[in-house]
């Protein structure tokens, strides 16, 4: 599914180094890991996976353009870090990616969430936007992948911070 979903932008070294299945296989295997999946009629067709992040995460590293260095503290039970999220195609714009990150998020208990979008992602961007996801600074996960933006966003997600 992940092939399918990313189908466009396989040729990028974003999908391929390191490979998708072990960043899959890292974060299914993050300490406190926990995911929504979604189905129609029986069938898997989306995914959200996340993980708390620990006090001495890289989650954040060589960020530029901080706008608040406060930002950027861990702490226990302070960020719940979404990794990946995606939706088969054929089910897209069906308010199912919406629905996985609410029950994802509506069983945490940190005080905040943070994902990394690809700059060049700007319908997800602005999606983000406006459930009032903030830009936290830019970086670039791994060597040769596009500039991401960090984005944070207070919990619960129907708290207006
Ligand atoms: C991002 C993704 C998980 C969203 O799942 P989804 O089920 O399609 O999204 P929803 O139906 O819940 O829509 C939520 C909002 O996202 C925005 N959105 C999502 N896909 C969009 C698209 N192709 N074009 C425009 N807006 C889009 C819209 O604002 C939408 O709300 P609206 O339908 O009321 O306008 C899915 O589109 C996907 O897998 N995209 C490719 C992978 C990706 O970009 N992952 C995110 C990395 S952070």
């Amino acid at each position: 599914m992940y092939r399918r979903v990313h189908a466009a932008d396989l040729h990028l070294i974003d999908h391929s180094e390191p490979s998708a299945e072990d960043r899959l296989r890292w974060t299914a295997e993050a300490a406190g890991f926990q995911a929504a999946l979604g189905y129609v009629d029986g069938e898997l067709v989306g995914a959200v996976l996340g993980c708390p992040l620990p006090p001495d995460t890289l989650w954040w590293r060589d960020m530029t353009d901080v706008h608040d260095p406060g930002l950027v503290a861990e702490w226990d039970n302070r960020t719940f870090a979404i990794c990946e999220a995606f939706v088969d195609p054929a089910h897209q714009r069906h308010r199912l990616g919406i629905r996985m990150v609410a029950d994802l998020l509506g069983q945490r208990t940190e005080e905040r969430v943070s994902l990394a979008v690809a700059e060049s992602n700007t319908r997800v961007w602005h999606a983000l936007q406006r459930l009032r996801f903030e830009h936290a600074g830019d970086l670039i996960p791994f060597p040769g992948w596009r500039p991401h933006r960090m984005l944070v966003r207070a919990l619960p997600l129907s708290s207006s911070r």
